[in-house]
């Protein structure tokens, strides 16, 4: 995780440097620093906290050349000692880093046993520390024998403070560049960069950044030429526009992505998918990306009768996979950049399995990989907790698996989606009175059965990541298995029933915690007898929408929610406390 950003103008770079890192702290955003070479001195202002604090801090800095990061910690506790930049022990060197240097113990070793100090508890400092072992004459070649002694997962920048350079290196960690001829720039994401093509890093390249100009290098130090990227204008934007937090922001985009989902998917050649023959599907992801591929999973055994699993990514690296010739497995990110998705691709992909990725950043690192790429078109997702994402990965699972089924079925399945983007228009309503009585609980348990239970699980999780309240969801039938036994008095249940022929054993399961005190919280299709509304603290009946599709309608009042019940604890949903927003390590 971390997101890295550097800069090289004719003019003071502070504020290029500070707007990329606001741009990319949904990397990380525990501490944040920057380093200025001003004349032949390296400069560094570090702060633990937010580039918002750091900015705070920068009165009087300022320089032309800069390097600056944003932390998610990986080695060491957040405090500002441990922020990056990281200073070589001979104050030559500023690095700035996103990964894991696996090797760091052996190498903090030998280099301690060479008389060298360490003065930070993170892996970084090796890259820093060996950067200033050598007197190369030449500070690229300092770059390039580093980047060899190190094992793991980096982009780093580093700048000398006795030349006027930033030097980058890429090693499964993503990172890009930008040079108008004037202004040159590196970063974690394009998002940091003006508009306009950008370069790509590929594994094992460096790249010597000067005034207008970069090189690029392999790792043996031969020149290479790179192409440039296409910067890809996505009709959505990343600021606020006016909404207090990117989450209700996002939240309230979705009917627009849908739209654009249809739009899309319409125009789409899907010749190729239609050819794809496969008797198993797996469908691999992490965190909400998983509550979508168990949503998927239900699609292809529902619609094509083909037998399907999702598989958590991080389950999948490491557990057994029977996997053919005969399957097809789909990986879905929204960032395109989860360390465990991107593992559990790699370990198939020397089998003969079809793979077919689905992700939201096109330029990300999943994008390039696999037989076929599917966008879910949601525009930039800057909250940590997903929300218009999730909507659009479930929505693209379902587009593809009703195009697998017949031409017919696709179409029907593009109508729906434009109803259901229609009917989340009409019901983004005032979710208040529902999360004033949630955020008094500091446990509430989400029931639901067969797809109603993925939206339980995927409420569960969004809810706990944003108010710190633990949650946890439960097929409705397991109640009495021995989740029960948690039920209190006044215990919030919250109960997804949108599917009729489930209701009755849904809610006898929700009854029977009700006996022993819970609160029963209704979320559902069908509109409540008279009777049982004496049963329900409340009751929410949603707008029709196919069938499949309900879990995305039941999603919204979710999301509502627990931005609700954060707002009234006070708390930062964009940036929930030891979360980021892209999951760049295992
Ligand atoms: O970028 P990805 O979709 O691969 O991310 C996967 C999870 O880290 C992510 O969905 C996470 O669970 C969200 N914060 C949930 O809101």
């Amino acid at each position: 995780m971390c997101g890295i950003v550097a800069v090289i103008d004719s003019q003071p770079v502070k504020k290029t440097i500070i707007g990329g890192l606001k741009k990319i702290q949904y990397r990380g955003y525990d501490s944040a620093g920057v380093c200025f070479k001003s004349d032949l001195k390296l400069v560094t202002i570090k702060v633990k906290g937010s580039v918002a604090k750091l900015e705070t801090e920068l009165n009087g800095y300022d320089g032309e050349i800069a390097i600056g990061h944003t932390r998610w910690a990986t080695h060491g506790q957040v405090c500002e000692k441990n922020a990056h930049p990281i200073l070589s022990s001979d104050k030559n060197w500023a690095v700035v880093h996103n990964g894991i240097i696996e090797n760091y113990k052996e190498i903090v070793d030998e280099r301690t046993s060479e008389g060298e100090c360490f003065f930070t508890d993170t892996d970084t400092e090796v890259i820093s520390s060996l950067l200033s072992a050598n007197d190369f004459e030449d500070n690229l070649r300092s770059v390039l024998w580093t980047c060899k002694q190190l094992k793991g997962s980096y982009a780093f920048c580093a700048i000398n403070k006795s030349d006027n350079h930033v030097y980058a290196a890429k090693h499964k960690s993503p990172l890009y560049a930008f040079c108008d001829g004037k202004m040159s720039m590196f970063a974690s994401d394009p998002i940091c960069f003006p508009k306009g093509d950008y370069y790509k890093f590929e594994d094992d390249e460096i790249c010597k950044m000067s005034k207008g100009k970069l090189e690029f290098f392999n790792f043996k130090g031969e020149k290479i030429k790179k192409t440039l990227q296409k910067y890809q204008n996505i009709n959505s934007s990343a600021d606020l526009n006016n909404f207090e937090h990117f989450m209700l922001k996002e939240i309230y985009e979705t009917p627009d992505v849908l739209d654009r989902v249809c739009d899309v998917y319409e125009k789409l050649d899907l010749t190729a998918l239609k050819k794809l023959k496969f008797s198993s599907v797996k469908l691999v992801g992490c965190g909400t990306a998983y509550h979508a591929c168990l949503m998927g999973a239900e699609f292809f055994k529902r619609i094509l009768n083909i037998d399907a699993e999702a598989v958590q990514a991080s389950e999948f690296r490491y557990g057994k996979q029977i996997i053919g010739s005969h399957s097809l497995c789909v990986f879905v990110s929204q960032s395109g950049e989860t360390a465990d998705t991107i593992a559990a691709l790699e370990k198939i992909s020397k089998k003969k399995a079809k793979t077919l990725v689905i992700t939201n950043v096109p330029h990300s690192t999943l994008s390039q990989m696999g037989d076929m790429h599917f966008s879910t078109c949601a525009g930039p997702e800057i909250c940590v907790a997903s929300t218009k994402a999730y909507c659009s990965q479930v929505v693209v699972l379902y587009l593809l698996t009703m195009a697998l089924k017949s031409e017919k079925h696709f179409y029907q399945a593009l109508r729906d989606v434009r109803k259901l983007s229609e009917q989340i228009q009409k019901f983004f309503i005032n979710i208040s009175p529902f999360a004033e009585e949630i955020a008094k609980h500091d446990k509430v348990f989400f029931i639901g059965k067969g797809i109603d239970y993925i939206t339980a699980l995927e409420g569960a999780l969004k809810l706990k990541e944003i108010s710190y309240i633990n949650c946890n969801s439960f097929p409705a039938g397991e109640l009495k298995h021995g989740v029960l036994a948690l039920v209190d008095e006044g215990t919030p249940i919250i109960v997804v029933a949108t599917d009729e022929k489930l209701y009755e054993k849904t809610m006898n399961s929700a009854l029977e915690a009700k006996s022993r005190g819970g609160k029963l919280f209704v979320i559902s299709s069908l509109l409540p007898q008279a009777y049982e509304l004496k049963d329900f603290e409340m009751c929410m009946t949603l707008p029709k929408v196919p069938k499949l599709l309900r879990g995305v309608m039941a999603a919204i009042p979710l999301q509502l929610l627990s931005y609700k019940v954060c707002m009234i604890k006070g708390l930062n949903p964009d940036m929930p406390r030891n979360l980021a927003k892209s999951v760049t390590v295992e």
